[in-house]
């Protein structure tokens, strides 16, 4: 047994965004053995293939039109906290089931084993890349100008792609630059378990990733974790609006007057963590154990029970209802599909005014919650 259950376990799970991969091996030689190679297709493979095409037309979520034009599915796949051992696997079942969002990023520590899973379904001929809407995101320790258009490089070969649909700035704090050969993915903190702070400003890092749009290599821009000041301030000096913004959005932090800001101003916006302190019941957060399940709330439930719907289907329709777009993840198949089908019917408007009453303005992904002292929400 650990000596301590409670911020050690949750220092080293988040900071899986953080760093777990320094602790967990990652086995790429097998992966690259079993995904990699293109299997023969066979006739039953083929009637196989079309089966799944069929299933994931009838499981397709609706698309959320940007402000560049583009279109974005409303429903995707998060990536974080998706085991290396599993992630192919995953990623390649998740498009079988009809998934084409999955939202990736440097800090998860899976993007050449989700990279692996997304060539296997297209040497299958399951989808196209341009079928796909792959997401990755900018780590604090790149943010720096210079460093901004090497690392996005490095994702796309991580991911064996050669452009990413949306690229999004993490955490709006810079940390000091790590070179990937000595630290990847980098986390919070040294190797000393310090936090270096690094010295780039957002709009240094906000026109970087503009010079990645204009080359092509990404297609959109995002932003994530930012507050309506740190907005305001951007829409100053960019030279492309973002199109999308990423934010903790659930019923207990229903953030109404930021989804009116990005409204106003064209921007989507993609919930995360949307069913509230479950997410972070894995890390053993305090905070989470502390907070009464939304799963188990009685005016979730009552609402799941007369559409004859999950309590998970209903958070994340009351989300795509209200226009916020869902990046669910779930390391179980099941639970993946019925994630996916979150448009095939409609909540009243009485019950989604009932759920917006749940908002205790609660906040979990925030780096004090895990003991690391940035409070980029302060
Ligand atoms: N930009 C950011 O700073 C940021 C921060 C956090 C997350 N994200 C992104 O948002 C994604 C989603 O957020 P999240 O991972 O925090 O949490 P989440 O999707 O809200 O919740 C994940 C938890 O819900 C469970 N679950 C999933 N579907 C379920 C269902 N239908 N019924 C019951 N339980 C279900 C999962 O367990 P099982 O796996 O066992 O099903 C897991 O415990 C992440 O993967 C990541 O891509 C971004």
């Amino acid at each position: 047994m650990p000596p301590n259950t409670s911020i050690p376990l949750f220092r080293s799970a988040v900071l899986s965004s953080l760093r777990p991969h320094s602790h967990a091996p990652i086995r790429r030689t097998a992966l690259v053995t079993n995904h990699l190679r293109p299997a023969p297709i066979t006739p039953t493979r083929q009637q196989n293939i079309t089966r799944h095409l069929a299933t994931a037309a009838k499981m397709s979520a609706p698309n959320v039109k940007l402000n560049n034009g583009r279109e974005m599915p409303i429903v995707g796949f998060g990536l974080w906290k998706v085991n290396n051992d599993t992630c192919a696997d995953q990623v390649y079942n998740a498009i079988k089931t009809g998934y084409r969002l999955f939202d990736g990023a440097c800090d998860y520590g899976n993007e050449v084993e989700a990279g692996q899973g997304v060539k296997r379904a297209i040497d299958e001929g399951i989808v196209k890349r341009e079928d796909l809407f792959i997401v990755s995101k900018l780590w604090n320790s790149f943010h720096d100008k210079e460093r901004v258009g090497p690392i996005c490089k490095k994702q796309l070969a991580d991911w064996g792609v050669d452009y990413f649909d949306l690229f999004v700035i993490h955490f709006p704090i810079a940390l000091k630059y790590v070179d990937p050969s000595v630290r990847y993915p980098p986390g919070f903190f040294n190797e000393k378990d310090e936090l270096e702070l690094g010295s780039a400003t957002l709009e240094e890092t906000y026109h970087a990733m503009e010079e990645l749009y204009d080359a092509g290599l990404i297609k959109s821009i995002g932003i994530s974790n930012y507050n309506g000041a740190l907005l305001l301030d951007l829409f100053r000096y960019a030279k492309h609006l973002p199109q999308a913004l990423q934010i903790e959005h659930h019923p207990y932090l229903t953030q109404e007057p930021l989804l009116k800001l990005c409204k106003e101003r064209g921007i989507a916006v993609t919930a995360y963590s949307s069913f509230g302190p479950l997410s972070f019941l894995e890390l053993n957060m305090q905070k989470a154990h502390d907070t009464p399940l939304l799963f188990e709330h009685d005016a979730i439930k009552s609402i799941a029970d007369a559409h004859g719907k999950s309590p998970a289907q209903v958070l994340l329709r009351w989300s795509t209802q209200r226009g916020v777009a869902v990046i669910p993840k779930s390391n179980n198949q099941a639970r993946l599909a019925q994630n996916l089908d979150v448009c095939s019917f409609d909540l009243t408007k009485e019950e989604i005014e009932k759920i917006n009453g749940l908002d205790k303005g609660l906040r979990f992904n925030n780096p004090t919650n895990y003991g690391i002292n940035v409070p980029i929400f302060a």
